[in-house]
């Protein structure tokens, strides 16, 4: 068991001009789940594998435990790792891959019997374990990687993109089983994903990077309810968080927000903020759906009706802008219709015009 603690880790690849990571800081708790999420080169596999000690940073440290293991090999650091790319020996039965780790440890023959069946038995691999991995579906043998990987018993466990090479539902599965063993062990874990929605299932906590830096950190439900800014908010979720350019208007004795001509009251606790311009954010499911029009209502047009199964997805034009709004399964529409939508201001955050970072409202 330990925690991982990185301090100002910057890493610009020889040869390229923008950092890979630029001034990392993190902390991942002692038997937390932290997924590092962002889009494909914002330095996810770099931060890995500078904790795995197989990059070395330009600068700052890596902690694990009470050891600065900065300048160590990453065969001292006490961790275990699976890749995207899950090298499994194919000329290797299922038991002998997974016991790979400890055979290579000299570890006691019954020691490893022990383990491998412990292993085996966790991610549903006994009744395989005499099988050679082309005898295998490509979920099994991604368990075999996984098994592989805890069965060392590491202090921390590496895990970058384990999940790509399965189809979507297999994905499914295995993100759900992985969440199950990982919970269990208790082995402080860093996982490396794109999949913003298994960021979101997957993480105690997520770290959303971009471009070398870290946007936002914090418990998943939290991060998609509140981002830090634009970048963050339409990252997470699907769809996207909606972003809308408005007015603060103080003509009035109650406050109002301006969506081009149309008006609705605005939180109080938005008079004290110094421009007039902003950014309003919701989510989909936060805006509700009328057939008439009432009191903070938002008139808009239907163009797009895109049933999910579980819910429809309505693409509505509100003075010109794209919006996307979700509406329970049972909500009859077709494109062209006029419909008002409503949101509670509870449910609205706030960004600045000028950067897109988020405006903290007192209370
Ligand atoms: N070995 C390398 N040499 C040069 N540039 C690299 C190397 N590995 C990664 N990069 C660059 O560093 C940035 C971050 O890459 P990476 O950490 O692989 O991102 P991610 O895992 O988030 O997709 C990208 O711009 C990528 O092109
Ligand atoms: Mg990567």
């Amino acid at each position: 068991m330990a925690e991982i603690v990185l301090r100002n880790l910057a890493k610009t690849y020889p040869g390229t001009r923008t950092p890979a990571t630029d001034d990392i800081s993190l902390d991942v708790r002692d038997g937390e789940f932290l997924v590092l999420v962002g889009p494909s080169g914002c330095g996810k596999t770099t931060l890995l594998r500078m904790i795995a000690g197989l990059e070395s940073p330009d600068e700052g440290t890596v902690h694990i435990g009470d050891r600065d293991v900065t300048d160590l090999p990453a065969r001292q650091r006490g961790l275990s790792m699976v890749f995207q790319s899950y090298a499994i020996f194919p000329h290797l039965r299922v038991r002998q891959n997974i016991a790979f780790g400890l055979t290579m440890r000299k570890t006691p023959k019954a020691e490893v019997d022990r383990r491998v069946g412990e292993a085996a038995e966790l991610l549903h691999l006994t009744e395989y374990l005499d099988r050679y991995p082309a005898q295998l579906s490509g979920g099994q043998r991604q368990r075999v990687a996984v098994a592989r990987a805890i069965v060392v018993d590491a202090d921390v466990l590496l895990m970058d993109e384990p999940l790509s090479n399965l189809d979507a539902l297999l994905r499914m599965e295995f993100r759900t089983e992985l969440k199950r063993i990982v919970g269990k062990l208790g082995t402080t874990t860093v996982y490396v994903t794109h999949d913003q929605a298994e960021a979101l299932s997957l993480g105690d906590r997520v770290a959303v990077l971009r471009e070398g830096r870290i946007a936002q950190v914090g418990p998943p439900l939290e991060v998609y309810d509140a981002p830090a800014d634009e970048f963050v908010g339409g990252f997470l979720g699907a769809p996207p968080m909606n972003f809308l350019p408005a007015r603060l208007d103080r003509s009035d004795d109650r406050l109002g927000l301006r969506f081009g001509d149309q008006r609705i009251t605005a939180p109080v606790a938005l008079a004290d903020h110094p421009s007039e311009e902003l950014t309003v954010g919701v989510r989909a499911e936060n805006i509700e759906v009328f057939d008439a029009d009432g009191p903070d209502r938002l008139a808009a047009r239907v163009e797009v009706v895109e049933p999910t199964g579980a819910a429809i997805l309505l693409t509505v034009d509100l003075e010109g802008r794209q919006l996307k709004v979700q509406t329970p399964p049972s909500f009859r529409i077709g494109p062209g219709s006029p419909v008002w939508l409503r949101v509670d201001p509870e449910r609205m955050r706030f960004y600045r015009a000028e950067d897109s970072t988020a405006i903290r409202l007192a209370g």
